[in-house]
């Protein structure tokens, strides 16, 4: 990554650590354990990849990536609550996230899912506070709900979840596999995307962002496979060889780690292609880029 898009990611990731300290400072009496819950997870770290890449949309469609820092919080909230509930006992009951003990493993079972559901409607709360606030018009308000609420659901990153829990122990076709995948982690991908261009009111842009999106989502979820089984825990901040102790289906177990890193490689090229349709792009070319080598 070149020294400019280097500063410009750190001056996002920084951006959204502060905007993220600062919602969560209110913690009401009797409910601060699951605050307490909430504000470790978010701040124990993380790339911030997903409201990046929804400033950085809003900002390539012409809009003003600051004045949306706090609507891109969004989907961070969501995503910290899909890793929280991801790392249960009952679901891939992994003991660190992040660097540090998973929620569960410092608060407790009945915190840490308590923590991930506050987190899902704090992300809307956001959302319809930006209206109220007029930051954002009504019907931007809800044109961001409909697409985050879906790619949350049955139909997006829970339902992609189910997909994968089913999958454990089983050889699937690479069809479903790309579906588990497109609805486990490309969902929440392609709506950071195309929240950013609906932030700009370039609507004539979303489907050029979905497919960025999804070639994005892909590649980066065939790199997190890859790392389950090249990373390091000092690396990653997360359990390696998970996939397998869980008997996940995975991008390794379908095409070995060779294919899938040959796969990783078409879907960046493929999503470089689409980026240069959106003016400025240099940064987001650099980071997909830097996605693919990634070592966390
Ligand atoms: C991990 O996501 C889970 C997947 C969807 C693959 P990230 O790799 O974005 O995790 P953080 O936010 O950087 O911790
Ligand atoms: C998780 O996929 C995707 C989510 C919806 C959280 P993984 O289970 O592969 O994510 P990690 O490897 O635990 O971060
Ligand atoms: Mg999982
Ligand atoms: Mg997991
Ligand atoms: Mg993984």
């Amino acid at each position: 990554m070149n020294e400019n898009s280097q500063l410009t990611l750190n001056m996002y990731q920084k951006n959204i650590n502060a905007a993220l300290k600062s919602l969560m400072s209110d913690k009401p009496y009797l409910r601060e354990d699951v605050c307490e819950a909430m504000e470790y997870s978010l701040m124990a770290g993380g790339k911030r990849l997903r409201p990046i890449l929804m400033m950085e949309f809003c900002r390539m469609c012409g809009g003003n990536a600051a004045e949306v820092l706090d609507i891109s919080l969004s989907i961070e909230l969501i995503h910290t609550f899909s890793l929280i509930h991801d790392d249960l006992p009952c679901m891939d009951d992994d003991d660190y996230r992040r660097g540090k003990p998973s929620c569960h493993k410092k608060f407790g079972e009945a915190i840490a899912l308590l923590a991930g559901d506050a987190l899902n409607t704090l992300a809307f709360e956001v959302i319809s506070n930006a209206a109220i606030d007029e930051k954002i018009s009504a019907q931007a308000a809800v044109m961001l709900t409909s697409v985050l609420s879906k790619a949350v659901g049955v139909n997006g990153m829970i339902g992609g979840q189910v997909i994968d829990l089913s999958a454990e122990g089983k050889q699937i076709s690479l069809e479903q596999l790309d579906l588990l995948q497109q609805n486990k982690t490309g969902a929440l991908i392609e709506a950071a995307c195309v929240m950013g261009v609906i932030l700009a009111g370039r609507y004539e842009l979303i489907s050029a962002a979905a497919e960025y999106a999804n070639a994005l989502g892909r590649a980066f979820q065939i790199v997190d496979d890859i790392l389950d089984v090249t990373g390091s825990f000092e690396e990653l901040g997360k359990p390696i060889g998970s996939d397998t102790q869980q008997q996940k289906s995975t991008y390794v177990t379908a095409l070995g780690i060779d294919g899938a890193q040959a796969e990783a490689d078409r879907l960046t090229q493929s999503a470089l292609t689409v980026l240069k349709q959106f003016d400025d792009c240099e940064f987001l070319t650099d980071l997909t880029v830097d996605l693919l080598h990634r070592r966390s």
